[in-house]
């Protein structure tokens, strides 16, 4: 069976948005037009997909936004989209609009939506890894994620500030879904004196005596970071839980939103435009049902099943590193 031919790409950002999206937008609709294919904006994600939120977009309409955070196309969470018969309404509706092939921007919520519609109804599919979590399995890392870090780690470089001065122990916590990547980094890269993320549990107890003996030892302000994910307890709860042991006060600071949204780094304007321009060479090769991902530093190709079978593993030794390097 011969393939069907590509003419018109319909592209959209879903989920959380992630600083860098844009410039994937940017590089997805300048590729395509440069290949010959024609390019629908769906605005709003899933949703807007349902809503038939449409607009087609040339090289002009994505002119200025390479340096803007967020999305162009507006994003969102969908929860209906699992449900199989909207999925169907949502190929109808593809058809419908002459869409021959789809490219979606975000993590792995709006990964596993592209994967349905690629099983039930062969819609020929591509992802991009956008999400500041950077947990998606395939791709070392996601569009979003080094803006993410940067941001989060100048709020902790202001907040050693003021800790110091006023000898004081922080806790900091940031996103990060259910996985600690975001935390490990910002963590390692803002010397923390402990790190909590999801991946490790049970070892409350330890990290309490650490932090005593560190308090012992003289150092008198100490930052920690914890993964918005941490099953052990929220920020809030880890500083009843130093009052209460150690009879220490300490401040809780919630990055929240903030991690979210800004001007993209260079890295992740760069990655996100390689990737942009890798999932279009993917359409243009009639390769469907991949992540357009980034391994040892260039493009890499994955399938979504790959992707979404397996979870992405926090790198221990960085961990141990970070521990190390902050006594
Ligand atoms: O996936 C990105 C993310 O920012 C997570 O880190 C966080 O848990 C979640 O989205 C927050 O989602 P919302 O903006 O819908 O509250």
């Amino acid at each position: 069976m011969t393939a069907k031919p590509i003419k018109t790409i319909g592209v959209f950002s879903s989920g959380g948005d992630a600083p860098g999206m844009n410039a994937a937008i940017r590089s997805v609709v300048r590729t395509a037009h440069y290949e010959g294919f024609n390019v629908i904006g769906i605005y709003g994600g899933y949703k807007g997909l349902l809503d038939e939120n449409f607009k087609s977009l040339g090289p002009r309409s994505v002119a200025n936004i390479i340096q803007r955070g967020g999305t162009i196309l507006k994003s969102g969470r969908f929860l209906e989209f699992h449900e199989e018969n909207i999925r169907k309404k949502a190929v109808n509706i593809l058809n419908h609009h002459g869409i021959d092939a789809l490219i979606g921007i975000g993590g792995n919520g709006t990964l596993a939506g592209l994967k349905a519609l690629h099983d039930e109804s062969h819609f020929p599919v591509i992802g991009l890894p956008g999400t500041i979590d950077n947990d998606i399995y395939g791709t070392d890392i996601t569009i979003g994620f080094d803006t993410a870090v940067n941001t989060a780690l100048e709020a902790i470089d202001r907040i050693r500030d003021t800790a110091t001065s006023h000898d004081r122990l922080f806790i900091v916590e940031v996103m990060g879904h259910s996985a600690g990547h975001l935390a490990l980094q910002v963590g390692l890269a803002g010397g923390a004196e402990e790190i909590f993320v999801p991946e490790t549990q049970g070892a409350i107890e330890q990290t309490i005596h650490r932090i005593e003996q560190s308090v012992r030892s003289g150092k008198l302000a100490s930052l920690l970071v914890i993964a918005e994910g941490y099953k052990g307890g929220g920020a809030y709860d880890l500083a009843k839980m130093l009052q209460e042991k150690l009879n220490l006060e300490a401040r809780v600071c919630i990055l929240g939103h903030i991690q979210r949204g800004g001007t993209p780094t260079a890295f992740d304007r760069t990655l996100a435009s390689r990737l942009g321009a890798h999932g279009i060479k993917l359409v243009k090769t009639q390769t469907f049902g991949i992540m357009a991902g980034w391994t040892a530093g260039k493009e890499c190709s994955v399938t979504l099943d790959q992707c979404l079978k397996e979870n992405k593993t926090l790198n221990r030794d960085t961990l141990e590193l970070a521990r190390i390097l902050s006594t």
